[in-house]
């Protein structure tokens, strides 16, 4: 792959501040932010409304060749409902296969940050700044269970604790595309850290 357009690949698990630190990067460089998380949200949210079964990997995977990028912030992506189909559809390899060029084609001057969980270990393996951000399963849950309240979505604790344990395991555990930092990046544990701190350690960089 030859590509000198920069990118900064900010991948980890759920709840660990991918999103906002991401776009807060993107905005101090003005580059592009590619929320590769939201992709497969989209297309989850596609296959509920249109009854496909989230397992059904040829509707998916067509499905996902035709998904409009373009799509509206919805607030129902936002929800842990959503988050849940999302990964569960994100294990299947011709779902991620069909989305892997759209992805890369996001790689637009001056520059990207790519914000998932395959970024730095698929997608733009070439990236020239890798990060992997950590936190306790307990600290991610509190900022979710934070971040659900302030846009007025119900939730309880221990439920989220439970979605993100579950999501977690299927998106560390799963045989294509992992969420594991690659072998080049800098891992960053943000448990005792706030948003600031590791914005500015990025731009650092
Ligand atoms: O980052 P997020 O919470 O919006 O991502 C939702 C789900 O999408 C996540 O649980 C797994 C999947 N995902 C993925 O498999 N690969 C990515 N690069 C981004 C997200």
């Amino acid at each position: 792959m030859s590509n000198n357009i920069p990118v900064i690949t900010i991948d980890g698990a759920s709840g660990v501040g991918k999103g906002t630190v991401s776009s807060r990067v993107a905005k101090h460089f003005s580059w592009h932010l590619l929320d590769s998380g939201a992709i497969y949200r989209i297309l989850a949210l596609t296959a509920i409304k249109n009854n496909i079964p989230l397992d059904n990997e040829p509707s998916l995977a067509s499905f996902a060749i035709n998904l409009d990028l373009n799509f509206k912030p919805l607030e129902e992506l936002r929800t842990e409902q959503c988050a849940a189909a999302a990964s569960k559809i994100a294990a299947l390899a011709k779902v991620r296969e069909a989305l892997l060029a759209r992805q890369r084609a996001c790689r637009i001057a001056p520059g990207l940050i790519a914000d998932g969980r395959d970024m730095g270990t698929v997608v733009f393996p070439d990236a020239q700044i890798k990060i992997f951000l950590t936190a306790t399963a307990e600290e991610r849950a509190q900022r979710r269970y934070k971040q659900l309240k302030e846009k007025g979505i119900s939730a309880k604790l221990s439920d989220i604790v439970i979605d993100i344990s579950e999501r977690d395991e299927r998106d560390r555990t799963r045989s294509i595309a992992p969420c594991r930092a690659a072998d080049d990046a800098l891992i960053i544990d943000t448990t005792k850290l706030s948003i600031d701190q590791v914005v500015a350690q990025i731009i650092n960089l």
